[in-house]
C-alpha cells in the first residue's frame, strides 16, 4: 500500500448508513502550520449522521462531504514554522470545524494550535470520545453562560455525549446541577455530580424544577417543544443555552415575553480549552463514558446506534492500532 493513500470513509449520495463505504484515498499532507496527525479512534457525534444525510454541516461542504472531526491520534510529521507539537506527540482534537476535517481516517491535517496533549489517562478510544461533545459543553457552560458556584443549572439529554460532560463542568463551578434523563442513568448522573434527576418519561421537567439560572438544552423543540417548555423553568433574566438548532423567531418571542434570555451556540475548535480539559480528566476531576467502539469498517453499525438517539456518553470508531 501506497504512503500516499489512505483508508477513510466516504460518501458518494447522501442518505441512511448504507452509503458509508470505506475506500482508499489520497493522504493530505501538512501546510505550514499544520501537523499531520495519524488516527487511532475518531469520535462519532449526531452532526455526523446529520451531515451524511445532507443535513448538519453539508451545506457548508462540497460535494461530496467528509464525515467526522473528532480525533484522537499520533502527530505523524508537522508542517513549517510547527513549534509546539513534534512527531510523536500523542494529540487529540476537533480540528477545522465547522468545515471539513475527515476525521474517519488514518490521517488528517489540521492546525497545530487546534490540537492539544492527549489525556494521558486515556487510552485512545476515550480520548477521541472527548473534543467536539466536551467543547460544546465547555463553550456553553463555561464561556457562553459563565456560570457561577451556587447557580442552579438544568441540562436536559444530561446522559448523552454533551450532557454527561455539561454535568461535570456545572457541577465543577459549584453549581446545583438538576439532569433531564431517563430513569435508568440516574445513579450514574448523580456520581457524575448531579444534585437532582428528572425523568423526561414519566415528569414533564417544568413541573419539576424552578427558579433555574441557566439552561442548556440539548434536545431541542423538535422533541415535545423541549427548547421552548425550558424556558418556564428559568427565573426572571436566566439564560437558555439552546444548542441542537439555534433559536427560532418563536422561541425568541417567547424568551422575551416570558422574560428571559435565550442564544443559539455552534461549537468551535479551541486547543487552549482542550488543554485545560485534559487536565482536569488526568485529576480525576471529570469521567469520560464510551458505550462501545466499533472498527472503522463499521461505520454503519456506529451511525445506526448514535441515530437512536438512546446512547449513554459517546461512540467511537477505532482506526489505527
Ligand atoms: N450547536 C452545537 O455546536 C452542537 C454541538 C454538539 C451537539 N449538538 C447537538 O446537541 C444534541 C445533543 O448532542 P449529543 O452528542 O449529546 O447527543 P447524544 O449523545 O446522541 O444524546 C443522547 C442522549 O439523549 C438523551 N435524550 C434523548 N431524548 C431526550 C429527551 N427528550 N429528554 C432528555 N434526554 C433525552 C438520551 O437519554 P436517555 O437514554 O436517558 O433517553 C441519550 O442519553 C444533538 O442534537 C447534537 O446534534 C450541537
Amino acid at each position: 500500500m501506497s504512503k500516499r493513500t489512505m483508508r477513510a470513509v466516504t460518501v458518494r449520495e447522501f442518505g441512511g448508513p448504507e452509503v458509508l463505504a470505506v475506500e482508499e484515498v489520497a493522504r493530505p499532507e501538512p501546510l505550514p502550520t499544520e501537523v499531520l496527525v495519524r488516527v487511532h479512534a475518531a469520535g462519532v457525534n449526531p452532526v455526523d449522521w446529520k451531515t451524511r444525510e445532507g443535513q448538519g454541516m453539508a451545506r457548508l461542504q462540497a460535494f461530496p462531504p467528509a464525515l467526522g472531526w473528532d480525533v484522537s491520534g499520533v502527530v505523524e510529521e508537522v508542517g513549517f514554522g510547527v513549534t509546539t507539537l513534534a512527531p510523536g506527540d500523542e494529540v487529540y482534537g476537533m480540528p477545522w470545524f465547522p468545515r471539513a476535517a475527515n476525521a474517519y481516517a488514518e490521517y488528517v491535517t489540521a492546525p497545530a494550535r487546534q490540537w492539544a496533549r492527549k489525556p494521558a489517562t486515556l487510552d485512545h478510544a476515550h480520548a477521541a470520545a472527548v473534543p467536539l461533545a466536551a467543547l460544546t459543553a465547555w463553550q456553553t457552560v463555561v464561556d457562553t453562560a459563565r456560570v457561577r458556584a451556587g447557580q442552579r443549572v438544568l441540562i436536559t439529554a444530561a446522559a448523552g455525549g454533551v450532557g454527561h460532560f455539561a454535568v461535570q463542568f456545572a457541577r465543577h463551578l459549584g453549581a446545583h446541577v438538576i439532569a433531564v434523563a431517563g430513569a435508568a442513568r440516574h445513579p450514574w448522573l448523580r456520581g457524575l455530580g448531579a444534585a437532582e434527576t428528572i425523568d423526561y418519561t414519566t415528569t414533564r421537567f417544568e413541573d419539576a424544577a424552578a427558579d433555574v439560572d441557566v439552561v442548556i438544552d440539548l434536545v431541542g423543540d423538535a422533541h415535545d417543544r423541549t427548547a421552548t417548555r425550558s424556558l418556564e423553568v428559568l427565573r426572571p433574566g436566566g439564560l437558555l443555552v439552546a444548542v441542537p438548532a439555534g433559536v427560532s423567531p418563536e422561541l425568541a418571542r417567547a424568551a422575551e415575553s416570558a422574560g428571559v434570555r435565550v442564544t443559539p451556540y455552534l461549537v468551535e475548535p479551541d486547543g487552549a480549552a482542550l488543554a485545560t480539559i485534559a487536565g482536569l480528566i488526568d485529576a480525576g476531576e471529570v469521567d469520560v463514558e464510551v458505550e462501545e467502539t466499533f472498527p472503522l469498517e463499521q461505520v454503519a453499525a456506529a451511525h445506526t446506534r448514535v441515530e437512536t438517539g438512546r446512547t449513554r456518553g459517546k461512540i467511537v470508531l477505532t482506526v489505527t492500532d
